[in-house]
């Protein structure tokens, strides 16, 4: 039988692969719209307000932002290390699209990628010129530098479509990124690629993409869910006969673009302690925005804690770059 014999649960954002500096290009755009805060939206400057007690200008100073930059690179290097270490067959990744593969023609809650290959590649100039400043500058962490093929698991797709067939999941499914210039972008979502780039550091094995719509209204899916999901993927890999050893990710969060510390550090302690209900009574109000993909932290736990693996938080770094909040929390952990 399978054995899962790694979890990992990951942020991707850009934050982390730009630097201190680079941080700041997003600050024009932070102050110029309103944000989810604890379940309400405020515009920028009522949250500086709201937060001047917490010295969010001191912790958002170039100082802090370097000290904050330098632990997410060890973060992520030990992640990388503990990948190697570890050395899996496959990978199965629970991600979050965002406006890269699904568009709000057709817009389903989950995807199962069932194709033998998928593909990355570098992004045209016409493309990245659209980009957000401070999103464009991270972009050579989520591509390679010419187009790459990447092994699928479509047996591993099939049976958890069927499984799902069967236990009242109508899964969308997929067998092939969209090209352009017919679509509007190219690629592996962020959410994926970069796991295949800075957490396999392009020694890529074959990956199994769980797509979740965690973004995007009006069908979310409920935190129960997902983790509901998380354990049906742990039943199908238990009962695959195969030998492999399989690493099994969520990739996304944490709190942003407000940083909200006193729910993430609630989310990592009910993973500490394996907390199912935590996680799956969370009020789908304070998962807005890019906290939703908290999600695949969800879902990646409904598999992980059937396992006995066990780990511990590798760092937790709120990366914040303005007096209001704004930036995204970072978090690792590892399971073994
Ligand atoms: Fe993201």
């Amino acid at each position: 039988m399978a054995k899962i014999v790694l979890g990992l649960w990951t942020t991707h954002g850009p934050q982390l692969s730009t630097t201190p500096e680079e941080w700041m290009l997003r600050v024009p755009g932070d102050r110029a719209r309103s944000h989810w805060f604890k379940g309400r939206r405020y515009p920028f400057d009522e949250l500086v307000d709201l937060r001047r007690a917490e010295n969010l200008a001191e912790r958002s100073t170039l100082e802090a932002r370097t000290r904050n930059h330098s632990a997410c690179q060890a973060a992520i290097a030990e992640v990388a290390r503990i990948w190697s270490d570890v050395s899996p067959d496959v990978a199965v990744i629970f991600g979050n699209d965002q406006r890269e593969l699904v568009l709000p023609q057709l817009q389903p809650a989950y995807t199962v990628y069932y194709g033998d290959t998928f593909w990355n590649g570098p992004m045209p100039e016409w493309r990245s010129a659209k980009l957000p400043a401070g999103i464009r500058e991270a972009e050579w962490a989520n591509r390679p530098e010419v187009r790459t093929e990447y092994q699928g698991m479509p047996e591993l797709a099939g049976k958890l479509l069927n499984r799902g067939l069967d236990e009242r999941w109508d899964f969308a499914a997929s067998n092939e990124w969209p090209e352009y210039p017919d679509h509007h972008h190219l690629g592996t979502p962020h959410a994926f690629a970069y796991v295949l780039r800075r957490v396999m550091e392009d020694r890529t094995i074959p990956t199994l993409p769980i797509i979740t719509n965690t973004f995007f209204p009006p069908n979310q899916p409920r935190p129960w869910r997902c983790f509901e999901l998380g354990k049906l993927v742990h039943s199908v890999i238990e009962d695959w006969d195969s030998d492999l050893r399989v690493a099994v990710v969520g990739s996304g969060g944490m709190s942003h673009f407000v940083i909200n510390e006193e729910f993430d550090r609630g989310l990592i302690g009910a993973i500490q302690r394996r907390d199912e209900n935590h996680l799956k009574a969370i009020d789908s109000n304070l998962m807005k925005d890019g906290t939703s993909e908290l999600l695949n932290w969800v879902s990646a736990s409904g598999c992980l804690f059937e396992t006995d693996l066990q780990g511990d938080l590798i760092d937790y770094v709120p990366c914040y770059r303005s007096e209001a909040g704004s930036g995204t929390a970072q978090g690792f952990v590892a399971w073994r």
